[in-house]
């Protein structure tokens, strides 16, 4: 008889000491910070287009600058709910690795302590000169324009926008944890955006058990050795519980 998709989910976590998971929009949808396809495509009212691409940044960086700072105040009031806190406690028995590919910072929030951050983060900026990437402290709204203190050109939010590529570093890195993983969870992501996607597929190529947790089935759930649909908040303290 077929095991029962939860069951077999259950056992491939409890047993594996080495655990890594890709989170998307979903994992934070319970913390009251909207996923992009759910806000039909829009983000604070805006076209992505129009607020998250280099050209956006370069046509009108003021409406980016606000947009970013909207974020940011959402972000600053979201507290993680009990999918980024079961992840977090999962470390008390396993290694888990989080790939994220949310920039609200919630997975640190919760405790979680090996954190990729994909798609950047909401609480960097950086230069858009010449200067070495990163780490400009971060208050909650910046006045604009803000300037790098170094060079003087403008600071831009350090996120990953739509048509750029993500640093080759953090992808080895994604690669490295995927790989040494003996389970793969994947969690509230519509698994359609590229590359981060791609690490999923990636991990069933090489056959390491892939558990995928999301309200609907996804372009992965067909090809993950077990697929739980439901609210992640309440599906993975159940999962995860030890
Ligand atoms: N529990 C589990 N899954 C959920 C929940 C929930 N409470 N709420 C929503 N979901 C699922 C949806 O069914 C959908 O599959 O989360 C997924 C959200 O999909 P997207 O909005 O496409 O988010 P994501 O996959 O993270 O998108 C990747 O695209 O929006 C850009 O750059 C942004 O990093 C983001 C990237």
């Amino acid at each position: 008889m077929k095991k029962d998709p939860f069951e077999l989910a259950r056992s491939l976590c409890s047993k594996a000491r080495r655990v890594c998971a890709l989170t998307g929009a979903g994992i934070s949808a319970e913390s009251g910070l909207a996923t992009f396809r759910d806000a039909g495509g829009l983000w604070e009212g805006h076209r992505v287009e129009d607020v998250a691409t280099p050209e956006a940044f370069r046509r009108d960086p003021r409406l980016v600058w606000q947009f970013y700072n909207a974020r940011r105040k959402a972000g600053a009031e979201a507290r993680p709910n009990p999918a980024h806190l079961a992840l977090a406690k999962l470390e008390e028995r396993a290694q888990v690795s989080v790939l994220t590919q949310n920039v609200d910072g919630l997975h640190g929030k919760a405790g979680s302590t090996r954190v990729v951050e994909l798609h950047g983060s909401l609480w960097r900026v950086r230069c858009t000169g010449e200067c070495p990437p990163l780490a400009h402290a971060e208050p909650l709204e910046l006045a604009w324009p803000t300037q790098c203190k170094r060079c003087g050109e403008l600071l831009r939010p350090d996120i990953v926008w739509f048509g750029e590529a993500l640093d080759p570093k953090v992808l080895e890195e994604s690669a490295r944890a995927m790989l040494e993983s003996e389970v793969f969870l994947v969690i509230g992501t519509s698994a359609l955006v590229q590359p981060a996607a791609s690490i999923a597929f990636e991990a069933v190529r090489r056959g390491i058990p892939v558990v995928e947790v999301n309200r609907e089935r996804t372009p992965l759930s067909k090809l993950a050795s077990a697929t739980l649909l439901g609210k992640a908040g309440e599906l993975l303290p159940k999962l995860l519980k030890a």
